[in-house]
């Protein structure tokens, strides 16, 4: 194996995000290694399309059953979470194992990290046994983009920081086609409450803009980022404004475990002003859906009547997860073949 290259850690907002201003879209060279999935910053409509194309086609699949499938045969995904998940993880590992791979997974307790090894040195040790790809969760922003660039190993970002979600970006866009009958232009989602926290709501933000869709996030000012117009999406005054003629809406985690003390005056208060009611719901576009990545919390972001209720799209989200990382574990396996490294073996 070739040892690898550290390039120094980049400083800035988290120990693995860049140094100063964020990269343009065109900066972003690992955008463009597609043994990678990164963030969907600087994907373009095509390769969007290709990801969802190729999901839906995995869907079928695994609605006929008969898993598992021969696309993974032979590789060993390294599934790195190192901040809880249930949805992400799951699916994760369910997609692998339906593709044939080995699939073993690591998280903070449990391993050498809570001794005090490095991401960098915990990922190195596994990619010396062999592990072909590693999909990874940080609590640092620009964590996978680290290992990317510095380890001979396919990286897929499952959530960094406050930075991206791509796959869950995905997967909302490929349940927002179902329910958009296939067709994004002119289409407008209404994302709601901590935006400032929240890397699926920057993931949602680049990709639904690739797509022709367009985007108004609404929020308490103090869960909303300075920058965030400049992402390309609208900002509303009040939740019943993004809301009004949207074509889907999108409710937020409160993410008060990244949250500063003070932020919010109370559960109650942001569920009053900021919450996804049935009242609310109806000045939605008739065939309009609610999406709610995960975890919910109930009676607080969605009132579980909505949560419930016919226009919720919510499991559809999580069962599209697993399809569409197939999907994107299938397109980083295939280019890391194309690259030279290990491809699937074939089977007699
Ligand atoms: N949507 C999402 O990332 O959920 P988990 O944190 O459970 O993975």
């Amino acid at each position: 194996m070739e040892h690898a290259r550290v390039s120094p850690a980049p400083t800035g907002a988290g120990p693995f995000s860049y140094p100063g201003a964020a990269p343009e879209a065109h900066d972003l060279p690992l955008h463009r290694d597609h043994r990678h999935l990164l963030g969907l910053e600087g994907l373009d409509r095509e390769e969007i399309l290709a990801l969802l194309d190729a999901a839906e086609a995995y869907r079928a699949r695994l609605r006929a059953g008969g898993m598992p499938f021969e696309d993974l045969r032979g590789l060993t995904v390294l599934l790195g979470f190192f901040e809880d998940s249930t949805r992400t993880r799951v699916s994760f590992e369910l997609a692998a194992r339906h593709l044939g791979a080995t699939v073993t997974t690591l998280t903070t307790a449990g391993s050498a990290i809570s001794k005090g090894e490095s991401l960098f040195d915990t990922v190195q040790n596994i990619r010396a046994m062999g592990v072909d790809l590693v999909v990874v969760r940080h609590v640092a922003s620009g964590a996978p983009y680290f290992l990317a660039a510095n380890l001979d190993v396919g990286v897929v970002n499952a959530g960094d920081g406050r930075h991206e979600h791509p796959t869950q970006g995905l997967l909302d866009m490929m349940t927002l086609r179902d329910a958009w009958q296939g067709r994004f232009e002119g289409r407008r989602l209404a994302l709601v409450g901590d935006i400032a926290h929240s890397r699926v709501a920057r993931s949602a933000i680049h990709g639904l803009r690739a797509l022709g869709a367009s985007v108004t996030v609404v929020g308490p000012h103090t869960l909303l980022p300075a920058e965030i117009e400049r992402l390309g999406c609208t900002l509303a005054a009040t939740v019943e404004e993004a809301m009004d003629g949207a074509d889907a809406v999108m409710a937020l985690r409160l993410q008060r475990e990244r949250m500063d003390a003070g932020l919010l005056p109370s559960l109650g208060e942001f569920s009053r002003v900021w919450g996804i009611t049935p009242e609310r719901v109806r000045l939605l576009n008739r065939d309009a859906v609610v999406l709610h990545p995960g975890p919910m919390n109930r009676g607080v972001e969605v009132t579980p009547e909505v949560a419930d209720s016919e226009r919720s799209v919510i499991l559809q989200q999580v069962e599209n997860g697993v399809a569409l990382r197939c999907a994107v574990l299938a397109r980083c396996a295939a280019a890391r073949a194309a690259r030279g490294g290990r491809a699937r073996r074939e089977v007699a």
